[in-house]
């Protein structure tokens, strides 16, 4: 083939219409890019005429570099043209392979779930967290000292054998399970006692965990529960604190229209105590045959008191100069009344259908 002139306008012309033609016919991008490289690339008619401007005669050069221009300006355009319809179609096509039949089986796959009991622990947290209070934690195993002297149980307290307690071998050991959440009271108030006394900041702390007793398991006793404990020490404490803490607790977990009521008991390290009544949130002492709490209008949730100046003096505390107040509860019971649980086993079983009931929104 003959080199083409830049100044032939028929060849040139004919160029432009063969390389049209080929963009044309082109039915994929990969052909497209074919066809481009064969009639702009390197070594192509055209490529090679626009080179040979420079060896036209002078006066001639104005009228090589315009024809070789629109020649150009022409092949791009149909180019592109035929690019745009291509793209066009590809996408087309992808989002007709790539789409999801939405109406196809899902996977039956399983999926977990949190367990209710974390959850409602968690839930409790919140509350006090939300309050300014700190979250605590402290051993399961615990040191005796811990679970009952610090706590101001005597040696040959009863309330040591009314806590069937699992003690660890050797005895010389002096460990025990912990048979509450209270032991945390006194290494929480221990380990802030400094900034308590230098600093004068409040010790606000709940800790919930695993507690243990000897029980069997049945549909109300698992020898594995858990507890959430509040302490809280400070100048000027009382037990209106120690109430008014108590129903903001339980309107945040039972309704803005929840009550508690206090009755005088007895426990080693509070002074004075008290059991924790929930008024009964589903019929509100209104119904004599109310499942929820016997017909009696109250459940009984928790212990509370004013801590004893024994129990603060363990801690490194002055009882002249702060008084507190501690309170503690059953997670699994709160569970069982608040959500209408009837078994304590389901709880400890692990069947992942018992944790799928509550989801995520406990
Ligand atoms: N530790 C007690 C128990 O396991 C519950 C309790 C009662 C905790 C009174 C307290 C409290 O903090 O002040 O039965």
């Amino acid at each position: 083939m003959t080199d083409l002139s830049p100044l032939d306008a028929e060849g040139i012309d004919a160029a432009v219409a063969a390389a049209t033609d080929a963009y044309q016919a082109a039915q994929t991008l990969d052909e497209l890019k074919e066809a481009r490289l064969a009639h702009t690339g390197d070594k192509a008619p055209l490529t090679l005429a626009n080179r040979g401007i420079g060896a036209v005669a002078k006066e001639d050069k104005p009228t090589a570099g315009k024809l070789m221009g629109q020649a150009r300006a022409a092949i791009t355009r149909a180019h592109d043209a035929r690019l745009a319809i291509l793209e066009a179609e590809r996408d087309a096509r992808v989002l007709i392979d790539e789409a999801v039949d939405v109406t196809l089986p899902t996977s039956r796959e399983q999926r977990g779930s949190r367990h209710p009991l974390e959850a409602l622990q968690e839930t409790m947290c919140d509350t006090f967290v939300s309050m300014g209070w700190e979250v605590a934690d402290g051993p399961e195993l615990e040191a005796e000292w811990f679970n009952f002297d610090a706590l101001n149980f005597d040696p040959d307290h009863p309330a040591r054998e009314m806590q069937d307690t699992f003690f660890i071998d050797p005895p010389e050991s002096g460990l025990v399970l912990r048979t509450h959440t209270s032991p945390v009271q006194v290494r929480a108030a221990l380990a802030r006692r400094d900034a308590l006394t230098n600093e004068g900041r409040g010790i606000y702390v709940v800790c919930p965990g695993k507690t243990f007793r000897t029980d069997e398991l049945d549909a109300t006793h698992t020898p594995v529960f858990h507890q959430i404990e509040g302490l809280a020490v400070d100048k000027g404490l009382t037990m209106a604190h120690l109430k008014g803490t108590l129903d903001a607790f339980a309107r945040s977990l039972f309704g803005p229209d929840a009550r508690t009521r206090l009755r005088p008991s007895f426990f080693p390290f509070t002074e004075p105590s008290a059991e924790m009544d929930l008024r009964c949130f589903v019929c509100d002492g209104g119904d004599p045959d109310c499942r929820t709490c016997s017909g009696t209008g109250w459940i009984e949730w928790g212990g509370c008191g004013m801590t004893h100046p024994n129990v603060l003096r363990a801690a490194g505390i002055d009882p002249d100069e702060y008084t507190a107040f501690a309170f503690g509860m059953g997670i699994e019971r709160t569970l069982m009344f608040r959500h209408g649980v009837k078994d304590m086993r389901d709880m400890v079983e692990g069947d992942v259908r018992f944790s799928q009931q509550f989801g995520m929104v406990i």
